[in-house]
């Protein structure tokens, strides 16, 4: 399989409103894509287009070698792992119950959910029922409902919105490993820190167009003014440009033992969307 996802010159018009214009991109096997992009920009709109739960006005989209007209089928659907908006879970039923019906559902062994309890840092409360849980909780065990029947390829809509440092930390531990297994996640954040430090290649959105596409580290690389600032020990600062001519320069200043820190200048990717899409990611 070339692509996990491909999608070329995709569109999506509601009624007067064009929430994603003419957008392509591909995503390969075993990759962590990010869409990034502020609210309204259409990123649940894509993963509703790429899981099947809204149809395309124009273009072609191509997930797992299926194509859109065959999202609804069983096959494609014990392939794939959606988190969004939309999921849901029994709120009367235990976080136990509720496993082991989505392990009935889609086939998966029980044994799934101890290890899946664990990859969400759940395990105590698997006899809690659902609604008593936080909405962090809440969260976790969607996600675990997500993967129990181990896709190939997940879908997460803002997955860590609703946690704290300490489980959002845990939770990229977790998709992480998962993604070493071979696992390929397509997922949307406006977290910028989240988006550096998981994905392997991210999107820009905005108002439904991709106007930036690369690794978090190319797109630093490219938006930088490839100058080094140094800072010396008695406060002075230096912006060097990175170019031959100037390497005597900043030998001497190392050589003086004047140098206290020395930096290059690359930008991270919330000011590079900034820049991009003049608009601001919180
Ligand atoms: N069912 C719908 N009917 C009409 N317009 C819609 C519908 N769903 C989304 N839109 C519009 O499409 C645009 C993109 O919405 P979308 O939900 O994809 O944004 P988003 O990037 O996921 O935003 P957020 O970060 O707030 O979740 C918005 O202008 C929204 O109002
Ligand atoms: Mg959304």
């Amino acid at each position: 399989m070339e692509h996990a996802i491909k999608v070329t010159q995709l569109r999506k018009v509601f009624s007067q409103h064009t929430a994603i214009e003419d957008i392509s991109f591909a995503v390969k096997p075993g990759e962590i894509f990010g869409l990034l992009g502020p609210s309204g920009s259409g990123k649940t709109t894509t993963i509703k287009i790429l899981t099947g739960e809204l149809g395309q006005t124009a273009g072609e989209v191509n997930v797992l070698d299926t194509n859109a007209r065959s999202f609804g089928t069983a096959a494609f659907k014990s392939r794939i792992g959606i988190l969004s908006d939309n999921s849901s879970l029994y709120e009367r039923l235990t976080v136990d119950d509720n496993l082991r019906l989505f392990c009935k559902l889609y086939d998966a062994p029980l044994d799934q959910i101890d290890v899946m309890l664990d990859e969400v840092n759940l395990k105590d409360a698997r006899n809690k029922v659902v609604s008593k849980l936080s909405k962090g909780m809440k969260q976790r065990v969607l996600l675990a409902k997500a993967l129990i029947h181990r896709p190939e390829l997940i879908f997460l809509d803002e997955p860590t919105s609703a946690l704290d440092p300490g489980n959002m930390a845990h939770i990229h531990r977790g998709l992480q490993k998962l993604n070493e297994a071979g696992t390929t996640i397509f997922i949307t954040t406006h977290d910028m820190e989240e988006a550096t430090e998981l994905c392997h290649r991210v999107a820009f959105l905005n108002n439904g167009s991709i106007q930036e596409l690369g690794s978090p580290e190319d797109l630093r690389y490219k938006y930088s003014t490839h100058a080094f600032h140094i800072e010396t020990f008695d406060g002075e600062r230096l912006v060097i440009e990175n170019e031959a001519e100037n390497a005597n320069e900043i030998r001497d200043l190392v050589a003086s033992g004047q140098v206290k820190a020395i930096h290059s200048d690359n930008p991270t990717l919330g000011q590079i969307f900034l820049k991009v899409t003049g608009k601001e990611l919180v």
